[in-house]
């Protein structure tokens, strides 16, 4: 963040409201909030967005699954993101939400701005569109003829009168602006990901969906009600309209944005359509979209259907919300996946920030109760420790370009070698024994350094450690603030004294604690008298009982044998819901992998899962085996994946 750039505008994307928060939400909000903690550090004018994405058929879906009127339950959800984010001490400077008044008409008025522009005609729209990722795909992107290419859920094949962006007129200009913009999308890989599709040609995209209702309706001017906003042009255009577009404009010098943070998954909207509508509205582009990886749990998407999602705020209270930022921004190089394990947070916890960094305050409050009543200062520092001190400021000049470059894994772990300096020049040095020895200048001068070298920590680590640093930085007697930045990070300087004071330990120890998961989707309500159990007692079970048992055919679409075991196999078997589940079966006997992909059998659905060869079964596939061998049980003819046996 260079000084010609005096603002920084920073968002992160707007939740959908059919999802509780989870640690990819976490994420990308934690990211964005450590950025705008330093921009406001080093004084930059700052404005930090999230908020909340609220129309569209998938919210509209999920709300009348639940007896709810969609505003009614974007309200529920989205005032569950707002209290995470203030419990989680989130910096953010507004909240937008989609069905805000002033949102809704800054969507009309870019809609109108399109149309005088002559990017947007009327048309007829006809192909699949995937409820689930809100998106349009034509013929030759589908996959097995239905399927989604990037969820893999059924698409729905959609005829009906629609407004184009002229998206085509756009893609000459789009790949000019990545060419002249080396890091316009972050990482570079991904850039080129973008570039070369937006190379293999751009169509229109259809803008506006009559098959539903919950969405921002066209401008009064254009008078066609039937039309709602399709929800990424709704969407994309909050970062502009929390700054006022098209309603007060109050905030739009803030524009652009310094940085757009966002999923993997959600790069093709931000860098292909985003910057595209832009450049039709005659705004800047934004200087960064900067895309991050998945969490993932024991290598498996996280979803709800699996009950294997992480809830952020358990992660929090089970080893402090600070930890965890910490943690979450070391562990996984900027770009890439990352697999969720306590065993990971754990050793970062107790390594890192309890060995390396708390030590050393602890070292330091010792060393200077003991040898100069916790008066520290500056004198001969560069004297005794010049190698040193040009060390740690070698690595403090790094910092700054690494987190605008989103290498916030390296950043930290640049942070860390000032440290590593220190605890190395007090094992080298020793000054218990140089004040032995009667050398007490360079005893004390190596307080001095250690308390420097702290504070320079402190502070670089501050956007990530809000409170902890504060807590150092009282420790050692001084503020975290543009001041204490520009003399120790910018100028390289010291400060002239400190005061040191005893605090408790920063970051105790901390052993595994189990963890509660977001709870899987309540099943079906079932009538009450289903709960009063009928005990048996001849063997007859009543309808009810036997409607327990979920049945459903299931599709296996891979299988592969089970190392080691001679009855294993390994499948994933397709029950018609978000993701395919794994079942561990013992068939090996009677079926070979290559006789079952692609086949049907009966599944089990409700089984709770079970470990076999440490490996999670979600399911049972049902079979007969007589003396002849073993059958699975098949539909006669084949069936849509999930569907009910009864
Ligand atoms: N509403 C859209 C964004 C519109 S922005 C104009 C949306 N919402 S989302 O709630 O589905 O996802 C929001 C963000 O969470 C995305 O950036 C997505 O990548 C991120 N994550 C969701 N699950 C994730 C993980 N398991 N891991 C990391 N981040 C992931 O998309």
């Amino acid at each position: 963040m260079g000084d010609s750039c005096k603002k920084a505008y920073i968002t992160t994307p707007i939740y959908y409201v059919n999802d509780v928060p989870h640690i990819g939400h976490a994420y990308t909000t934690i990211i964005a909030d450590t950025l705008a903690i330093y921009s406001r550090m080093v004084g930059l004018d700052t404005f930090f967005l999230t908020g909340t994405d609220e129309h569209g058929q998938k919210i509209e879906q999920a709300a009348l699954a639940r007896g709810k009127s969609p505003q009614e339950y974007a309200d529920e959800i989205s005032s569950k993101f707002k209290a995470l984010w203030d419990e989680f001490d989130i910096t953010y400077d507004k909240y937008i939400r989609t069905t805000d008044k002033e949102h809704k008409k800054g969507v009309q008025v870019a809609f109108e701005k399109m149309l005088e522009k002559g990017d947007i005609y009327k048309g007829t729209y006809k192909g699949h569109y995937c409820i689930s990722c809100e998106t349009f795909f034509t013929d030759t992107q589908i996959v097995d003829g239905e399927l989604c290419p990037d969820c893999g859920k059924e698409t729905s094949i959609v005829e009906e009168e629609s407004y184009f962006f002229k998206l085509s007129n756009y893609q000459d200009k789009l790949i000019e602006w990545y060419k002249k913009n080396e890091k316009c999308i972050l990482p570079k890989t991904k850039k080129n990901e973008v570039m070369r599709f937006v190379e293999g040609g751009l169509e229109d995209l259809s803008i506006t969906r009559t098959s539903f209702d919950w969405g921002v309706k066209l401008p009064d001017s254009v008078n066609d009600p039937k039309h709602v906003m399709y929800v990424w042009l709704d969407a994309l255009m909050n970062y502009v309209t929390a700054l006022g577009y098209g309603t007060t404009n109050e905030k739009m010098d803030y524009w652009p944005a310094r940085v757009h943070l966002i999923g993997k998954d959600i790069l093709r909207f931000h860098a292909i359509f985003w910057p595209a509508f832009l450049m039709s509205l005659d705004l800047p582009l934004p200087k960064h979209i900067a895309a991050h990886g998945w969490w993932t749990r024991n290598g498996e998407k996280m979803s709800k259907s699996k009950g294997n999602v992480i809830n952020p705020k358990e992660v929090a209270d089970a080893y402090g919300l600070e930890n965890f930022r910490y943690f979450m921004l070391r562990e996984v190089p900027f770009g890439g996946d990352g697999d969720f394990s306590q065993k990971a947070l754990i050793d970062r916890i107790n390594s890192d920030l309890g060995n390396d960094l708390g030590n050393l305050l602890n070292r330091l409050i010792g060393m200077s109760g003991k040898y100069s009543e916790g008066v520290v200062n500056s004198d001969n520092v560069e004297k005794y420790y010049q190698a040193e001190l040009d060390e740690v400021n070698e690595s403090l000049a790094k910092l700054e370009p690494l987190l605008f470059d989103m290498q916030l894994h390296r950043y930290l772990e640049e942070l860390w070698r000032p440290l590593s300096v220190a605890n190395k020049a007090i094992d080298k040095y020793q000054p218990w024994n140089l004040m032995k020895e009667g050398k007490e200048e360079e005893a004390f001068a190596l307080n001095g350094l250690i308390a420097n070298i702290l504070a320079k920590v402190a502070i670089m680590l501050h956007p990530v450690m809000p409170k902890s640093t504060n807590k150092i930085s009282q420790a050692l007697g001084f503020e975290i603030g543009l001041d204490s930045y520009t003399k120790l990070i910018r100028e390289k300087g010291l400060l002239a004294e400190f005061t040191i004071t005893k605090v408790p330990p920063l970051f105790p120890r901390v052993e595994e604690q189990l963890l509660k998961e977001v709870e899987p989707p309540k099943q079906e309500a079932k009538p009450k008298k289903e709960e009063k159990k009928e005990v048996s007692t001849s063997g007859v079970i009543t309808i009810d009982q036997f409607f327990q048992t979920e049945l459903k055919i299931g599709t296996i679409i891979e299988a592969e044998e089970v190392p080691k075991s001679k009855k294993l196999l390994k499948l994933k078997v397709d029950l018609g819901e978000e993701n395919p589940r794994q079942i561990i079966a013992g068939i090996k006997e009677w079926y070979s992998p290559e006789d079952l992909v692609g086949t049907q059998a009966c599944v089990v659905a409700n089984l709770k899962p079970a470990k076999l060869m440490s490996m999670l079964s979600e399911g049972m596939l049902l079979a007969a085996k007589d003396e002849n061998g073993l059958s699975l049980l098949r539909p006669e003819t084949p069936k849509t994946a999930g569907t009910k046996v009864s």
